[in-house]
Order: structure tokens, then C-alpha cells, then sequence
């Protein structure tokens, strides 16, 4: 189990056990988590499971694609900690990862 960390804009916290291999935004939605609803169902074309990954973990992560690159700009304001977490597989590394949801995401 990986333990990952998501912070919604009023603060609150939601610390979760995710199994490796899934998406942050299939971990996100199978616990309930608000601030990631996930429209387009992970394919990468909605920017609704955006979220601002914590500095220290953001180099740690696998490198953005293009097209991950193009939505993240219709995203609400993004900024350089941006990512979308249905681009995000959980894997041992990750353990303690913390992202934020945006405040248009709550
Ligand atoms: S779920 Fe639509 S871009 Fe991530």
C-alpha cells in the first residue's frame, strides 16, 4: 500500500492506502474524495482531476506527456506543480505523495 495525501482547498485532508498500479484520480473517486470529478473518465481530455502536486514530490514524478501538457492549459489556473491525476500511476515511490485540489475543484 502506498499512502497518499489529498488536500481539498478548504484544507481538508484525506490520507489514503492506494494500491499500485491504479491512477490518483481512480484512487481519488473509489474513496470518495472530493475535487476530482473526472469527466472524461481518465482519457486525458478534461482537466477536471487537476491538482497541484507538493514541490518536494513534483521532480520525483514521471515526466509530463504533450497531451497532458495541452489540457493542463484549459485547466483553472494552473500553475508549474500542476498535474492531472488521471496521468499519475500510483506506484512504491510515490509513498507519501501530497497534492492539492484547485479551489474551483470542491
Ligand atoms: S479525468 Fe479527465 S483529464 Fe483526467
Amino acid at each position: 500500500m502506498v499512502k497518499i495525501t489529498f488536500i481539498e482547498f478548504d484544507k481538508t485532508e484525506h490520507t489514503i492506502d492506494a494500491d499500485e498500479g491504479m491512477s490518483l484520480m481512480e484512487v481519488a473517486l473509489q474513496n470518495g474524495v472530493p475535487g476530482i470529478d473526472a469527466d472524461c473518465g481518465g482519457a486525458c481530455a478534461c482537466a477536471t482531476c487537476h491538482v497541484y502536486v507538493d514541490k518536494k514530490w513534483f521532480a520525483k514524478l514521471p515526466k509530463t506527456e504533450s497531451s497532458e501538457i495541452d489540457m493542463l492549459d484549459m485547466a483553472f489556473e494552473p500553475n508549474k506543480f500542476s498535474r492531472l491525476a488521471c496521468q499519475i500511476t500510483v506506484t512504491d515511490k510515490l509513498d507519501g505523495l501530497v497534492v492539492k485540489m484547485p479551489s474551483k475543484q470542491t
